[in-house]
């Protein structure tokens, strides 16, 4: 496995494999890695000639300056995990590599950054799409993947691909879940064990949600209070938003009639956490 920190190595490499009609499949994070990034790395490398994994904690798109510095770091077990399951390449650059003096271009994706965690983090998505852009001109993949935990960040990303005709397959794969229902995400280590105990209660609300609308209940109002009441009685967290959505547009849906999406953010002590739910009515 080789690990680049420099731009033009990571392009004349990538450029080299593509010239040799290797295909490469591409997993950005930002480190501090659990099952759901690798199960990200392992499909890629089932999909794929040559598998690289970048990480790199983007400032651009942390909106309080407290997170970036409180965001977890392991590059040691990063490392040992990614070569564990086969990459062949990891970019990891320094932060004036991607920003140097001088910096001035952004990339922003309009409505569906506006909603959800948009609102609650202002300038987050345009921090992602600005870096992942980036991100793709220097691995320049044929295929990307992401988790299906950062919904909105999934479709923003999909919805950027599209419009900038960027040459890429998106692939998006299920929430990896501890056997409790916790969705797996980097943040999970700043919950107290009291807060740990509450979390699951968060998947539960969703599940909760999909076998209403299962049994009949349509109306997302209805639907989104006994959802807040479920997380206000279980849990001592503090809720941002709870919506039933369209699955694409992410507009807030009033009733739910057909594919939706369930999403929820809440913030417990340390820890802001999100999830979220496909949910088909036939
Ligand atoms: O999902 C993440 O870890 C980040 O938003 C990403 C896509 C690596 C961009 O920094």
């Amino acid at each position: 496995m080789e690990i680049i920190h420099d731009v033009a190595k990571m392009q004349a490499r990538a450029e080299t494999l593509r010239q040799e009609g290797r295909r490469i499949g591409f997993v950005p994070t930002m480190g501090y890695l659990h099952e759901g990034h690798l199960s990200l790395v392992r499909a890629a490398r089932r999909e794929n000639h040559i598998v690289a994994v970048s990480i790199f904690v983007n400032p651009a798109q942390f909106d309080r300056q407290e997170d970036l510095q409180s965001y977890p770091v392991d590059f040691e077990g990063d490392h040992a995990q990614v070569k564990a399951e086969g990459a062949d390449l990891v970019f990891v650059p320094e932060r004036q590599i991607i920003y140097p003096p001088g910096y001035a271009t952004f990339v922003d994706v309009d409505r569906l950054t506006s909603r959800w965690e948009g609102a609650y983090r202002p300038g987050h998505f345009r921090g992602v799409t600005t870096v992942v852009t980036k991100l793709f001109n220097i691995v320049r993949p044929h295929r990307t993947y992401f988790g299906q935990k950062d919904y909105q960040q999934a479709c923003i990303v999909e919805r950027m691909v599209r419009d900038l005709d960027m040459d890429i397959e998106v692939v998006v794969l299920p929430t990896v879940r501890e056997p409790d229902g916790l969705a797996l995400s980097s943040r999970n280590v700043n919950l107290t064990p009291e807060e740990r105990r509450q979390a699951p209660m968060l998947y539960q609300t969703l599940c909760w949600a999909a076998e209403r609308i299962k049994g009949g209940e349509h109306n997302a109002r209805v639907l989104e209070e006994g959802m807040q009441r479920m997380i206000h009685e279980g849990t001592t967290a503090t809720i941002d938003y709870v919506a039933l959505c369209h699955p694409e547009t992410l507009e807030p849906l009033e009733q739910v009639a057909g594919p939706a999406v369930a999403l929820l953010a809440v913030r417990f002590s340390k820890a802001r956490l999100i999830d979220n739910l496909l949910i088909n009515v036939h």
